[in-house]
C-alpha cells in the first residue's frame, strides 16, 4: 500500500471539506461525510485485498468517492450527479499526484457511477469500478445505522403493533436485499455478513415483541407424524401474528416414505372467525399422486398434532365444487356444518371466492 499517496489524497479530502461553505455551514453534515469517505476506504480496502486490486488506488477511490458532498446540492439531479461531480474533482488531483492514466480512470469511472451507474465519460466497467458502489452499499448496513434509523423513524414512540409491522416489513426487504448482485464475490460476502447481521438483530427484535403482548406457544416435536406410506416433513412454523388475525401454524411437506415431496399440508392452532372460512387445516396434493387417498392421511396426522395441543375440534373447509376436497373431508370423519359465506374482508372472497362449506372433526 502507498500510505504516502493515500496522506495526500486524506490532506486534500479535509482540506476540500474544510474549504467548503456549505459543509462549514452544516457542521454535522461534514462530520458525517468525511467519516462515512474513511469507512468506504476501508471497505475497499478489504475488497481490493482479496480480489487482488489495486489496494492503494482502492483507498483512494473509497475517500474521494463522496468529496462533491463539498457543493451544496439543491435538487435531487443535483444529488444524482454527485458521483460525477466527485470524480471531476479528484481526476485533477489524481494527475497532479502522478497516479498513471490508466489509473486514474479506473478510480474516476468507479467513483462517477457510484451513485447511478452511470459515467460522462467512456471507460469499462470493470469490478475495481464496482467496488466503489459495492463498499458504499455496505456502509449503509453497519451497526450504528440501525440505530439511526430506528430514531429516524420514530421507532420509540410507535405502538406496539406499529413496531412489530415496522419490523416485518423490514425483515422482507432485508432478506431481499441480500441476493442482490454486486461487483465481486469479497464485496457479496461482505454484503451478506452485514445484512445476515441486520436480520438477525430484526428477527429477535420482532421476537422481544412477540414476547411483548402474548405467551408464544411451544411448537411440539413433529418427527411421530407418519404412518405406513407417508409422514409430514416440517418446513417451518409460524407464531401467530394478531394484526392479519393469523394463528400460529405448522407448515409441512408431504412426503412418502421414502423421502419424495407429493404434497404439502399446514395445521393452525386455536380458532377464530379466519380459522371458521378458511380452516385449521390446509392441504395440496400434486396432480401425479392424488386419488391415494394421501390428504385425508395427512389430516389424520395432523389431528395427532391438534390433540397434543389439547384442540378439541378443528375445522377443514373446501370449496363446494371442490369434489375431491369434499370426499376427503367425509373420509377424515368431518361432520358437516353448513354452507358458509366468505366474508367480503377475507382474502378468499378476493380470490373470488364466495362460499365455502364447513366441516367439524371432534377430537
Ligand atoms: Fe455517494
Ligand atoms: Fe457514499
Amino acid at each position: 500500500m502507498n500510505t504516502e499517496l493515500i496522506a495526500k489524497t486524506e490532506v486534500f479530502l479535509k482540506e476540500t471539506f474544510a474549504a467548503s461553505t456549505y459543509l462549514e455551514a452544516n457542521s454535522a453534515q461534514r462530520d458525517y461525510r468525511l467519516e462515512h469517505s474513511y469507512r468506504v476506504a476501508n471497505i475497499a480496502k478489504t475488497i481490493a485485498e482479496a480480489e487482488g486490486f489495486d489496494v492503494s488506488y482502492a483507498v483512494i477511490a473509497g475517500l474521494l468517492h463522496d468529496i462533491a458532498y463539498c457543493e451544496e446540492m439543491a435538487t435531487r439531479e443535483d444529488w444524482k450527479n454527485h458521483g460525477r461531480r466527485s470524480a471531476a474533482i479528484a481526476r485533477p488531483f489524481l494527475e497532479e499526484l502522478g497516479i498513471p492514466s490508466q489509473a486514474v480512470n479506473e478510480i474516476c469511472y468507479g467513483i462517477a457511477i457510484h451513485v447511478d451507474d452511470e459515467a460522462d465519460f467512456e471507460w469499462e466497467r470493470t469490478p475495481f469500478a464496482e467496488t466503489v458502489g459495492d463498499a458504499d452499499n455496505i456502509d449503509r448496513f453497519d451497526v450504528y445505522r440501525i440505530y439511526e434509523t430506528l430514531e429516524y423513524n420514530k421507532f420509540s414512540e410507535m405502538s406496539l403493533e406499529n413496531k412489530k409491522e415496522t419490523v416485518a416489513s423490514t425483515i422482507e426487504k432485508l432478506t431481499r436485499f441480500r441476493d442482490m448482485e454486486l461487483g465481486t464475490q469479497a464485496a457479496k460476502n461482505l454484503w451478506q455478513q452485514r445484512l445476515d447481521y441486520y436480520i438477525d438483530y430484526y428477527e429477535r427484535l420482532r421476537a422481544q415483541l412477540d414476547h411483548s403482548s402474548s405467551v408464544p406457544i411451544l411448537f411440539y416435536d413433529t418427527d411421530d407424524l407418519r404412518d405406513q406410506e407417508i409422514y409430514l416433513r416440517l418446513n417451518r412454523t409460524c407464531q401467530a401474528d394478531p394484526r392479519r388475525k393469523w394463528l400460529p401454524a405448522y407448515y409441512f411437506d408431504i412426503c412418502l416414505l421414502g423421502g419424495e415431496k407429493i404434497g404439502y399440508c399446514d395445521l393452525r392452532i386455536g380458532h377464530n372467525e379466519k380459522t371458521y372460512i378458511g380452516g385449521n387445516i390446509g392441504y395440496g396434493i400434486d396432480e401425479a399422486y392424488r386419488g391415494n387417498h394421501y390428504a385425508a392421511k395427512a389430516c389424520r396426522l395432523l389431528f395427532k398434532l391438534a390433540k397434543k395441543h389439547r384442540m378439541e375440534y378443528l375445522i377443514i373447509t373446501c370449496d363446494p365444487d371442490n369434489l375431491p376436497s369434499v370426499g376427503t373431508c367425509k373420509l377424515a370423519g368431518g361432520v358437516f356444518l353448513e354452507v358458509a359465506d366468505i366474508p367480503e374482508d377475507n382474502e378468499m372472497y378476493a380470490e373470488g371466492k364466495r362460499t365455502v362449506n364447513v366441516y367439524r372433526f371432534d377430537m
